[in-house]
């Protein structure tokens, strides 16, 4: 496997990550001039920013919210469009799930977007609500389910 999961720290990557989660998440979308680089918290300690690429090209991102209890919240899952549909969001997946464990991790959670659930439940997810709470703004129509590690 050519792929590499990397934290996101330097500046092209960070350019990368952006453009991914902006373009995939927000205006692909039709969430235009919403977008915040420096939405509030995100640079928090807890908060791990990750970049999947392969043969150097970026192919998608996420980040992994730390959370008390062994618990962790993927958040912002997206593969660019050219690349979706290939099995690379699986690999994404297996990849930080791999990160979440080594911080002892034992159960994720996800707010899914509606259209994307059946990648969830192909990737082992099963709906379950967490935090009612969090379905706001964009995540009000999201379903929320969990995956034991
Ligand atoms: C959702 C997303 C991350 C999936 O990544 P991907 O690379 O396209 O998915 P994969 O090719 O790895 O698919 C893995 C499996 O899930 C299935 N799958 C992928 N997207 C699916 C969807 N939207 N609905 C149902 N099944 C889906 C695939 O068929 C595949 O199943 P298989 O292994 O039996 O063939 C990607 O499509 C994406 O970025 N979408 C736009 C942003 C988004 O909505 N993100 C989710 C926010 S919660």
């Amino acid at each position: 496997m050519d792929y590499d999961l990397v934290d996101v720290t330097d500046p092209a990557d960070w350019l990368a990550y952006h453009a991914i989660r902006r373009q995939e998440l927000f205006e692909g979308k039709g969430r235009h001039g919403i977008y915040d680089e420096n939405y509030p918290g995100e640079r928090a300690p807890n908060m791990h920013h990750y970049l999947l690429k392969r043969g150097g090209e970026a192919l998608g991102t996420t980040r992994l919210e730390l959370r008390e209890g062994a618990t962790a919240i993927f958040r912002l899952v997206a593969i660019t469009a050219a690349a979706q549909g290939r099995g690379h969001g699986r690999v994404l997946g297996q990849m930080v799930e791999e990160r979440a464990k080594a911080f002892g991790v034992t159960l994720l959670l996800v707010n899914a977007a509606p259209e994307a659930v059946g990648f969830y439940e192909k990737t082992g997810w099963h709906a379950h609500e967490w935090d009612r709470e969090e379905l706001v703004g964009i995540a009000a129509t999201c379903v929320q389910m969990r995956k034991p590690l």
